[in-house]
């Protein structure tokens, strides 16, 4: 086996080394991969250059694949890649410009959220320095669950959440800046807005902890601006409870902030984490990335929770 783990001083985000995607990966290699996938919610393999067959084959390996909800922005040849990007052609995005720019799970929008996502970057933008733009925040989920206080933890626990469509739009148009000449978002952003308009749910519900389906270790399940209240609460309890949970959340001890080299390939996992894409950089400055999402496994962990007793490397 020639996987090696090299960690960095967070619950989450360590490198993996010693593998070449395109070249093949032996079974106990791909084990170890998707071990620490599991155990600790985001992993990065550095230097691959994979074609969309190549991502796709390898997610696959994983389990099956969900297909991104805006199809508009799944390629045509491969419609498990979603293209995220803020590069126009022809006039037209070929992507979706403005994804993630939220602290979100992945498809909440869905009943059945998927397992992860695996982000490949193709093109990196950065500064007049070089210096790189366009990173991503991760926070983990299970490290933070881990911390509640107890009152905090009592309110939450056996909760359900209703999310709902439209207030998500409506955070994400607070969120977008606009051009101060035309008070107008970019026509990228706009289309971005349009499509989420047309197919977000009005509501749906999701379990605020979740038991992860492959450890057996409880995480919060949380995405900003979305959440409209929490059952069996009044709505001033509700958005009390929301307001402490989120500055507990965004602690700095459960953060990792990954900045992209072009070949990065980064895999989360939409039950012990959650995200942020940093919008600091402007077109013509350039953003390719390729993502495919990892379908929702069946649950596998033992009633005893065997990862649960590991070692979690910080
Ligand atoms: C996403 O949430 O899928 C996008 C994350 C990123 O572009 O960094």
């Amino acid at each position: 086996m020639s996987v090696e783990i090299k960690f960095v001083d967070a619950p989450l985000g360590h490198e993996i080394q010693g593998v070449d995607i395109a070249k093949g990966l032996s079974d106990a290699d791909f084990r170890a991969i998707e071990e620490a996938y599991d155990r600790y919610g985001v992993i990065i393999i550095r230097g691959q250059k994979l074609s969309p067959q190549q991502q796709v084959e390898f997610s696959r390996r994983f389990g099956p694949l969900d297909r991104y909800v805006l199809d508009k922005y799944n390629m045509k040849d491969w419609p498990e890649v979603f293209i995220v990007s803020n590069i126009i052609e022809n006039g037209k995005p070929i992507g979706l410009g403005d994804a993630g720019r939220y602290w979100h799970s992945d498809m909440w929008v869905t009943r059945n959220p998927s397992r992860g996502s695996m982000l490949h970057a193709i093109e990196v933008p950065h500064d007049d320095s070089g210096k790189p733009l366009g990173g991503t925040w991760f926070i983990s989920m299970q490290a933070a669950y881990d911390a509640l206080p107890e009152d905090l933890r009592s309110r939450i626990e056996g909760r359900t959440a209703v999310y709902s469509g439209k207030k998500y739009v409506d955070f994400r148009k607070s969120r977008t800046p606009v051009d101060p000449k035309t008070g107008q978002m970019s026509a990228d952003d706009r289309a971005g807005m349009e499509e989420r308009e047309k197919n977000i749910a009005p509501e749906i519900s999701h379990a605020m902890v979740r038991i992860h389906p492959r450890t057996g270790r409880k995480c919060i399940y949380y995405s900003e601006g979305s959440i409209d209240r929490i059952e069996g609460y009044s709505r001033e309890e509700s958005e009390q409870i929301l307001d402490a949970l989120h500055r507990h959340i965004m602690q700095p001890q459960f953060l990792y902030r990954h900045t992209w080299k072009v070949g990065d390939i980064v895999m989360w996992d939409n039950c012990s984490c959650i995200h942020n894409a940093i919008g600091d950089f402007e077109w013509p400055q350039r953003r390719l990335m390729h993502r495919t999402t990892l379908g929702n496994p069946a649950p596998i962990f033992k009633e005893s929770g065997v990862m649960e007793t590991v070692e979690v490397r910080r």
